[in-house]
């Protein structure tokens, strides 16, 4: 049976009070792990946060052949030699979305790769034809039958192609950056994304031996080089800025005096920006937020999600519930996802006014007390801001499904603890 995280809310008194502490992005450790398929020998990569979907990604690559070995705590080696199978395992590759990042090394190194279509969050459609249509433009090819993919790339390997990016996709900016160093010629990626876990890993990549221009611009060049040599260089993964993000939005709903340090601030500017806005009160230092207490209501405020820099969408969730808590009409304008608003009809069962306009927009009238109930997180993020809204709430909540939070974030319930929240796991 899932584990549930029980929670006793504060009935939106603020109380928390101390220092906690931000882990390594998940995603940029996964698409490092992904990485590790580039080099000829082993790469290390520090700062790995330990979460589900590391472990997942894991036991992917070790399904094709991969040698993983954790050295120390939160550092991973990973050696990929030249005798692997490059066909994804079925279970894991469909609930991971995360899995299609193995596409782009895959196919350059090894010329195949066979994959099912890659699941993770409910949180919309998520098609793959914009990594289908770039690898054909490599000239790889794509047999497709009952969602399972085979990719074969031409004899003489992958070729260098101008790919346009119909949408800026995070992990196809990921997958054909990786492609592109295993390719021959150069490899154009126009619209590309500019995250900074995406930035991070081609400076890296770049100190490896790869030849990466345009780093965060919408205009990546890649110079095929062939596989990479770390020669011991290791990768230290950038901080979480999405649990940054939902550790400060916490600080701002239920916090006293509350201080997110390990963290990035610039990579937050959205966020930020937004809450001084709202009036919540932040010192910003050169690696932490330290949220305290505000003082007036909290203006409501118009989010629309974006690419980075803009308003990320992972945060989307746990900036309504803050928003719940403003004076006034809020809107929420989710762009990225089709599917990442279902979280509300929990929201309003706890006391929220949120009214659905569309799919993509809902109008959040606040402030209103939230009162605690029995939940299922429906997926990761989600998840979290059912976490912030329960703590915000009057009563006990449950929150079932804390494999889909645990899929994100570290041994949340003891963080939080240390700052004062009441939770626990059963
Ligand atoms: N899209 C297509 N076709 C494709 C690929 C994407 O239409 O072939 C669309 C998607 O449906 C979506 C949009 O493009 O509407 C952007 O999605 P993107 O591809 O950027 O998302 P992703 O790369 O699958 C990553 C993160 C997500 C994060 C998004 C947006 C990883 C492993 N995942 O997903 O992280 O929400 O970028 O920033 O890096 C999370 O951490 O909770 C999470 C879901």
């Amino acid at each position: 049976m899932d584990d549930v995280f029980i929670v006793d809310g504060f009935a939106g008194k603020k109380r928390l009070e101390g220092e906690i502490s931000v882990n390594g992005a998940k995603n940029a450790s996964l698409i490092a792990m992904a990485c590790s398929i580039l080099f000829k020998d082993e790469l290390s990569i520090s700062n790995v946060p330990q979460i589900e979907d590391i472990s997942r990604m894991s036991e992917l690559l070790e399904g094709i052949g991969a040698r993983i070995t954790a050295d120390e705590k939160n550092t991973l080696v990973i050696s990929v030699s030249n005798s692997v199978n490059s066909s994804l395992v079925s279970d894991i590759a469909k609930w991971l979305r995360a899995s299609v990042v193995l596409t782009g090394p895959l196919l350059g190194r090894f010329g195949s790769v066979s994959l099912p279509h890659p699941g993770g969050c409910v949180i919309g459609e998520r098609p793959i034809d914009i990594f289908l249509d770039g690898f054909r433009k490599m000239g790889a090819s794509v047999h497709e039958e009952d969602e399972n993919y085979t990719l074969k790339a031409p004899d003489d390997g992958l070729r260098g192609a101008e790919i346009f990016l119909r949408v800026p996709s995070v992990t196809a900016t990921e997958v054909f950056l990786m492609a592109g160093v295993l390719a021959n010629g150069k490899t154009l990626i126009k619209n590309a994304v500019m995250e900074p876990e995406v930035v991070a890993l081609a400076h890296f990549l770049n100190e490896c031996g790869a030849k990466i221009s345009g780093i965060g611009t919408p205009f990546l060049e890649v110079e095929g080089t062939g596989p990479l040599e770390s020669k011991g260089k290791s990768f230290k993964t950038p901080p979480d800025r999405i649990e940054a993000g939902s550790f400060i939005l916490l600080g701002a709903l239920a916090g006293k005096d509350v201080v997110v340090d390990s963290c990035e601030p610039n990579h937050l500017d959205a966020l930020l920006g937004m809450l001084s806005s709202m009036g919540v009160i932040f010192e910003r230092g050169e690696d932490f937020v330290r949220v305290k207490e505000s003082l007036h209501p909290l203006a409501p405020k118009e989010v629309k999600t974006h690419e980075y820099p803009g308003f990320p969408t992972d945060l989307q969730a746990p900036m309504t519930v803050l928003l719940t808590q403003a004076e006034g009409e809020s809107l929420v304008f989710e762009t990225i996802f089709e599917g990442r608003l279902s979280y509300i009809e929990a929201l309003t069962w706890m006391g929220a006014d949120i009214l659905e306009l569309d799919p993509h927009r809902v109008l959040v009238r606040g402030p209103k007390p939230l009162h605690g109930k029995v939940l299922k997180s429906p997926d990761l993020r989600a998840g979290m801001a059912y976490i912030l809204a329960a703590i915000l709430a009057e009563g006990p909540s449950e929150i079932g499904n804390a494999y889909n939070i645990d899929r994100g974030y570290e041994r949340l319930e003891n963080r939080l603890s240390d700052i004062g929240v009441a939770i626990n796991r059963k």
